[in-house]
């Protein structure tokens, strides 16, 4: 694994008791213990969601307690007992029998918070071998799980707390052939991600890989212009080349549903969100991890934003995209039943507009992965959900056949349809013309994901009283990834309607 640890900071010799082994380290004293873990001493399962002390997806036991490594300076723990989930393993019957009973509850689902957990849990069983529901719920506290709801996490470590006081583990089955019909199947890929040893997007890293930096459109809409680009790569020594829109040789357009792509990679001349890509900076990692992009040669001039849907949708609004008249992306139309005899025929009428919060994924996993040459092909490994159609929008991009593409997929730390697009991929593979073919690392800094344009769904209905509610859906939203506009068609919207009706009326209501 290659070492990223920044050299602004003086290194010292410290000296570390992890799983059990001693051994020293080279660091900053000021290091984040994850990226020690992680980066130098290769222990992946520490999971880094958020970096932040967030997401607990970092979770490792200090002297038997769990704590944030992301939280803890490596230089505070010295000669302290450091335990990763790669050292749980040394903690059997406990451990096995947690690792048991999270494979039988399915409680490790994409398993980025399965570390984390099982950390946890373990420090709560060893100081408390029969905790009640609320002490488990208040141990895992800190660990965020987006996939399970948590239900099955809890039940598994109870369930593990009871087994914990006899003698035997309840091994998870799989049930037999001829009887498999409704019955519970422990996950195909639920070992390693119980293990810790399930490589996710950013647990690998090879060694000698070139590190990407994008550079970002501060602004929500702005025109820019770079500067003398070529100065500041001459500047900036371990900085190898940077990337702009001149660079992607095929069509640079890309989006999850090729009809409605509209994404560059780089945008040209214009932003039209902030936080979208103008630039990468490609160099040692060492040197981009240093790198203050506020010297950046880049200036903005802000231009006027349209912040709401009704101002997009005004007579005369400024085009977000040149090819989309009325700054509408496509227009459906839905049809079934008569809509306007339920609504004469109803004991009653509601109307209302409603309008959803941003949305963000938050998966736990940050969108990271590498890309290198192979033979004929280039290779991109990287977290995704779709790498079928990551090839094809690969090669659009690069303007070469999809046979010389080869897509590598990482275990998914939470998808949800986020990890459709692409994220991290055009990016990575971009430099290889320009840095003599290396392999280039690229992970997004805004872990955990790159935040995407959000549902702001507005619509206008009515609902009729019995027998069924006749609803009359106007739905506008922006742009995005995410079927946000079908989920509100559905249980929320029957929801918020049932609300808005007569108290007599609610009874008697269903949706549909
Ligand atoms: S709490 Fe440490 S990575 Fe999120
Ligand atoms: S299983 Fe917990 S975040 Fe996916």
């Amino acid at each position: 694994m290659a070492s990223i640890a920044p050299a602004s900071e003086t290194k010292c010799l410290l000296k570390l008791v992890v799983n059990d082994r001693k051994l020293s380290v080279v660091a900053p004293p000021v290091q984040r213990l994850s990226r020690v873990l992680r980066e130098q001493l290769g222990l992946t399962g520490t999971k880094v969601g958020c970096d932040a002390g967030d997401c607990g997806a970092c979770t490792v036991l200090l002297d038997g307690e769990a704590v944030c490594a992301c939280l803890v300076a490596v230089g505070q723990v010295e000669n302290h007992a450091i335990t990763t989930i790669e050292g749980l393993k040394s903690r059997p019957p406990l451990f096995d029998r947690l690792q048991d009973a999270f494979l039988r509850h399915g409680a490790a689902q994409c398993g980025a918070c399965t570390p984390g957990m099982l950390v946890s849990a373990t420090a709560l069983l060893e100081h408390n071998s029969s905790p009640s529901e609320s002490e488990v719920t208040d141990a895992l506290g800190g660990v965020l799980c987006r996939c399970t709801g948590y239900r099955k996490i809890i039940t598994a470590v109870l369930d593990a707390a009871v087994l914990n006081t006899g003698p035997e583990s309840a091994e998870p089955s799989c049930p037999t052939a001829g009887a498999s019909v409704g019955q519970r199947l422990v996950r195909l890929d639920g070992k390693p991600k119980v293990e810790g040893t399930e490589i996710y997007g950013a647990d690998e890293i090879p060694a000698g890989a070139l590190a990407l930096r994008v550079v970002r459109c501060p602004y929500h809409r702005a025109k820019f212009r770079f500067g003398d680009l070529e100065a500041f790569v001459a500047a900036h020594p371990g900085v190898e080349a940077i990337l702009t829109s001149k660079d992607v040789p095929g069509e640079d357009c890309y989006g999850v549903i090729a009809s409605f792509a509209d994404q560059p990679i780089f945008a040209h001349e214009e932003a039209r969100h902030r936080g979208e890509a103008v630039a990468a900076i490609v160099g040692e990692a060492q040197a981009i991890e240093e790198l203050d992009t506020a010297t950046f040669p880049a200036s903005w001039e802000e231009l006027p934003l349209l912040r709401t849907i009704d101002e997009a949708l005004a007579p005369g609004a400024r085009l977000i995209h040149a090819h989309r008249p009325e700054n509408v992306l496509t227009r459906g139309r839905v049809a079934r039943g008569n809509v306007e005899q339920a609504l004469a025929e109803a004991d009653a009428v509601v109307e209302g507009e409603f309008e959803t919060g941003f949305v963000e994924h938050a998966c736990i996993e940050p969108e990271a992965g590498f890309a290198r040459r192979v033979g004929d092909q280039i290779e991109i490994q990287a977290c995704t959900q779709s790498p079928y159609m990551d090839r094809a929008d690969i090669a659009k991009l690069l303007g070469i056949a999809v046979e010389a593409v080869r897509i590598i997929p990482t275990a998914v730390g939470g998808g949800f349809g986020t990890k459709l697009d692409l994220s991290v991929q055009p990016f990575s593979h971009l430099p290889r013309g320009v840095c003599g073919g290396r392999c280039v690392w690229f992970i997004h800094a805004s872990s955990p994901s790159w935040p995407r344009p959000s549902a702001i769904p507005h619509a206008c209905a009515a609902a009729p009283g019995q027998p069924r509610t006749a609803n009359c859906l106007r739905l506008i939203s922006p742009p995005i990834s995410t079927p946000a506009p079908i989920r509100l068609g559905g249980l929320r919207l029957r929801r918020a309607f049932r609300c808005m009706l007569p108290d007599r009326m609610r009874s008697r209501t269903t949706g549909h």
